[in-house]
């Protein structure tokens, strides 16, 4: 996600605005800038890369002299990363300077209005809508412009405004995205996170949904949207800039599972219009998708293990074959690959080389490509034929979490879209899936809620040296990323394995007392599990099971269970990997590992 910060006050803007805008670095961006009011002229700065660019650029802020000043880092949404499409953006008349954090669902429409209204757009950001819609509105009062212009967006907002008319103010809105106001003594800030406030002052007001504010060197003065002033509590920051960074909470990891409920819907939320599903980036129409004759999926690592989970969706819905290929495999395998081949590349960071060379080897046996990735203008994005974005904003541990469920978000949106195309579900069970799909942000929330339990049961399975994940179908799938989380940060060899074929050789590793974590969601296969408990508790296994809320079947068999809420099977991988992503990460608190850096692991493995 982007990073915001404002100051208002009697020393200079640019220099506070650039250490704030380092403080931001940690949350990842692609470029930055700063906008300073003087002598009635708002100047602009803005890069690609690094704030040390931003510095350069602007001689560390001695060349844009002024007292009043907005900064951004930019973390790429709509629109890849390039010097226009970096914030601030700027009101056609020069009147207006902006920065967001969050997403315009509704930009395009807003877009085309203003575009048929005379407004000229510089960048192909969904943000600069805002900038033109209060140019539009602005006859005098700022707060007005702002009100009516704010009624006019659909999505998330931390949104701060500069005006030429009133050269000592900061104007700052608030909507699903983090806002929070620096109190100093002759100065004012504002900032998305703590982190670019703490040098400056602990005194913070944290805004709320639906608020606005107008902050001058002297005072901060907070209202609705009926112009309505709203008292506000100061807050004492305790924080240190180190836990600041992550939110409060003690890992990068623990904060970015935290974050998945609205990752998730970041995701789905711009892509559903209407009971519609929009898939602007890309143009599959009904007749391309009638003439494919089977979809590979490749990626590496908890990527791959996304596009397995996806496979049964995929097919379920519009029974069209899904292949799923390690990348590092496929680019070696002389592929069966034609133009009738979909190839769905899925990467959190864009980058894996394996993923890249398996890409590539397929492009060049004509597969059509899309990409389901997490970092806009990315090596694999830019590959494909098009490229459908996880919004999940910045992931920094190496343990990806909200990578590996927005990656699920776009292909459960792709496996309906595709469905409807295809003719092949009824409009009555496409609403309902539809539903589902929309419900799942708060069940994958009152998953998370489930977090004191799985912490109680990682004390009982931390001190083991090697664990078992096993399931059947879909649930399998989820085994292999369970597992995964599990190796890669708590460093314990756990082996995920097909339920069914425990019998075949593996069960011959069941001792006394070995942990194994049994998936128990999809019903049609519940009993075949179920005997499959029964076999390694018969070996002195001790069974965890997760299946979902109301399964009452289960407990009987089972050491342990953990429950999540029942959804549609075809989606339930979101929420079954939860309690498996906070298993790994207590029981690697636990071991004392580096959860956020494990040994020997990258974020991003661009080599081969
Ligand atoms: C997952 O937790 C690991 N960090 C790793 O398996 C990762 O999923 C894999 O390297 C693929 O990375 P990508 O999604 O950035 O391509």
């Amino acid at each position: 996600m982007c990073g915001i910060v404002g100051y208002t006050g009697v020393q200079g803007a640019s220099p506070i605005l650039l250490e704030g805008l380092k403080k931001l670095e940690y949350r990842g961006y692609d470029s930055a800038g700063i906008a300073v009011i003087n002598d009635g002229v708002i100047n602009i700065a803005k890069v690609t890369g690094r704030i040390a660019n931003l510095c350069e650029k602007t001689n560390d802020g001695a060349d844009y002299p002024g007292v009043t000043g907005i900064g951004h880092t930019r973390w790429a949404t709509h629109g890849a990363p390039t010097d226009t499409n970096a914030h601030p953006h700027l009101s056609n008349d020069g009147r207006f300077a902006i920065v967001h954090n969050g997403i315009i669902e509704n930009y395009l429409s807003l877009h085309d209005e203003l575009t048929s209204k005379g407004y000229h757009f510089e960048s192909e950001t969904d943000t600069e809508v805002i900038v033109h819609l209060l140019e539009m509105y602005y006859k005098g009062d700022i707060k007005k412009a702002i009100i009516k212009t704010i009624a006019r967006l659909q999505g998330s907002y931390a949104l701060g405004v500069l005006c030429v008319d009133e050269p000592g103010k900061l104007y700052v809105a608030r909507e699903a995205s983090p806002l929070i106001l620096g109190v100093g003594v002759g100065e004012n800030f504002f900032a998305s996170d703590v982190t670019a406030l703490v040098s400056y002052t602990r005194n913070a007001i944290y805004l709320d949904d639906g608020e606005i504010a107008e902050i001058t060197p002297d005072a901060i003065n907070v209202f609705d949207c009926a112009m309505q002033t709203i008292s506000k509590k100061i807050t004492r920051i305790v924080w240190d800039i180190q836990s600041a960074e992550k939110g409060g909470y003690d890992h990068f990891m623990l904060k970015e599972i935290m974050e998945q409920p609205r990752a998730f819907k970041a995701t789905i939320a711009p892509r559903i219009k209407d009971n519609e599903i929009v898939l602007d980036e890309t143009d599959l129409s009904e007749r391309y998708l009638k003439s494919i004759n089977k979809i590979v999926i490749t990626a590496c690592g908890s990527a791959y293990y996304a596009g397995c989970a996806a496979k049964y969706t995929i097919e379920k819905l519009c029974r069209v074959p899904v292949i799923c290929e390690l990348a590092s495999e496929l680019r070696y395998s002389d592929p069966l690959i034609d133009n009738h081949t979909l190839l769905i590349v899925l990467s959190q960071s864009g980058e894996t080389a394996d993923t890249i060379a398996a890409m590539k080897e397929c492009k060049s046996r004509g597969a059509k490509t899309i990409a389901i990735v997490n970092v806009v203008g990315s090596t694999i994005a830019k590959l494909a034929d098009h490229a459908l974005y996880t919004w999940a904003g910045p992931e920094i541990a190496v343990a990806t979490t909200k990578g590996y469920t927005t990656q699920l978000a776009v292909l459960y949106l792709f496996a309906l879209y595709m469905s409807k195309k295809l003719g092949r579900i009824e409009e009555e069970r496409y609403l309902q899936l539809l539903s589902s799909l929309k419900s799942l942000p708060k069940k994958i929330q009152d998953t998370i809620d489930t977090n004191s339990k799985i912490h109680k049961i990682a004390i009982k399975y931390y001190d083991n040296r090697s664990m078992f994940f096993i399931g059947r179908n879909s649930d399998y799938a989820v085994a292999l990323e369970g597992a995964l989380k599990m190796k890669e940060i708590s460093y314990i060899h756990a082996e995920s394995y097909a339920a069914g074929e425990l019998k075949h050789g593996t069960i011959a590793l069941i001792e006394e007392h070995r942990p194994v974590v049994a998936l128990c969601y999809n019903e049609s296969v519940m009993e075949k599990t179920l005997s499959n408990i029964v076999e390694v508790k018969a070996r002195g296994a001790e069974v965890l099971a997760l299946t979902y809320k109301g399964n009452s079947q289960i407990v009987s068999q089972a050491n342990d269970v953990i429950f999540v809420p029942k959804s549609e099977t075809l989606f339930s991988a979101v929420l079954e990997i939860v309690p498996l992503q906070l298993l790994a990460y207590y029981v690697a608190k636990l071991n004392g590992c580096d959860i956020d850096k494990p040994k020997n692991l990258a974020k991003s493995v661009t080599v081969e």
